[in-house]
């Protein structure tokens, strides 16, 4: 089946898309990727200085299932790409010739300066990528340069900023949110207000992975001492959903929205595309699982395409938002459905008479 989907007139082979991040770090683990099927990536992001950019080490911390081990959420302190933006335009430019139909998407991020952000975008739109996704969301280390999510926490520096890019862009330009803020509507709109026809949503939520209880530290620890960082895979899926159907219900149809957060397998693509996704990102998945994951990913959105009677992807961008409501309205509802009695017999000085447990149990949907 045709997996095929065209967002701002870029055609992705299939909607899956590797998250900027190490799955996207250099020209050699892209072309593995594309090798192995997934429809586009959206590279590490890119600065004019990379200099400038240096990483710590151990930058990564785990939160794992207490019953199985499993890892449920991933913390990080890694910065963006710290190679070189000629070895970047290089390698752009061979990645687009021996992958012409794959789509590459170059993220982006500078200091506060028209100038240094036009020049970029110049540069790397000159490499023949096939769109931009403005990082306007790493919560941590870019920060104190003013950079990354210090932009996207302001919607008039948002705006601002995508206005420069657009005013030099001539290709589609995405923005991607950071979710450290209130309401994620309002920086999507000021990037929408700027020129952006996408937004990408969401970054990593700034998180304390733990505290190790013998030396007293918080983690990651890097030389006695650390710093919060950005927090993803399943744990953030919720938020990543929520987040994502807020703006799919609010912003302009013709602009896309490329999901992102938690995606592990096609189960949860599938509710990130329903919510209004037509692309998904995925990051820490394809650090922990390999880029292999693509085939159940695949064969899962296929699976329930044919089962739902869907006949391609498009299909199902959007279709589970209708469901989204008021509570005033969720229980005007139960009352026409004459369950109103159940909603008597739920009131809140009733918990006593059972375990609490129990009681929670009774009032769950899964
Ligand atoms: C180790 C690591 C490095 C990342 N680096 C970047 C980056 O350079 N640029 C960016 O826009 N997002 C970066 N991200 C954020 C991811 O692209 C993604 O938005 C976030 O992790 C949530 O998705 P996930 O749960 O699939 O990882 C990074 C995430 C991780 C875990």
């Amino acid at each position: 089946m045709d997996l095929s989907i065209t967002v701002n007139g870029m055609k992705f082979p299939n909607p899956f898309v590797l998250g900027s991040g190490p799955p996207g770090t250099n020209a050699r683990v892209l072309a593995k990727s594309y090798d192995a099927g997934w429809g586009g990536a959206v590279a590490k992001t890119v600065s004019l200085e990379s200099a400038k950019v240096v990483n710590v080490v151990p930058r990564y911390g785990k939160l794992r299932s207490r019953s199985t081990g499993e890892v449920i959420g991933f913390e990080n302190i890694e910065l963006i790409s710290d190679r070189p933006i000629d070895v970047w335009l290089d390698e752009f430019r061979q990645i687009k010739k021996e992958y012409p139909n794959n789509i590459l998407i170059a993220s982006i991020m500078e200091e506060y300066e028209k100038s240094r952000w036009q020049e970029l975008v110049r540069m790397v739109q000159d490499t023949g990528v096939d769109g931009f996704e403005l990082n306007f969301s790493c919560p941590h280390g870019m920060t104190e340069r003013k950079m990354g999510s210090e932009m996207g926490e302001h919607p008039d520096l948002t705006e601002e900023v995508t206005s420069w890019v657009t005013e030099v862009a001539k290709i589609p330009v995405w923005a991607k949110m950071t979710p450290n803020i209130t309401n994620i509507r309002e920086p999507a709109a000021a990037a929408i207000a700027g020129g952006a026809v996408g937004i990408s949503a969401i970054n990593t939520i700034l998180s304390v992975i733990g505290v190790d209880l013998d030396t007293l530290r918080p983690m990651p620890t890097v030389e006695g001492h650390c710093v919060p960082g950005g927090y993803s895979a399943q744990a953030v899926r919720p938020i990543a959903l929520r987040m994502v159907s807020q703006l799919a219900l609010a912003i302009p149809e013709e602009v896309s929205i490329s999901g992102i957060g938690g995606i592990e397998n096609s189960h949860d693509a599938l509710e990130f595309m329903l919510l209004g996704s037509s692309t998904v990102q995925i990051c820490t998945g394809v650090m922990l699982q390999g880029v292999k994951m693509i085939d159940e990913l695949k064969e899962g959105v296929e699976k329930f395409l044919v089962d739902k009677g869907f006949s391609s992807v498009q299909d199902i961008v959007g279709k589970s938002l209708p469901y989204f409501s008021t509570h005033m309205d969720l229980v005007q509802k139960m009352k026409a459905a004459k369950r109103s009695k159940a909603g008597e017999a739920s009131r809140d000085n009733e918990w006593a008479q059972k375990d609490i447990t129990e009681k929670t149990a009774e009032l769950t949907s899964n």
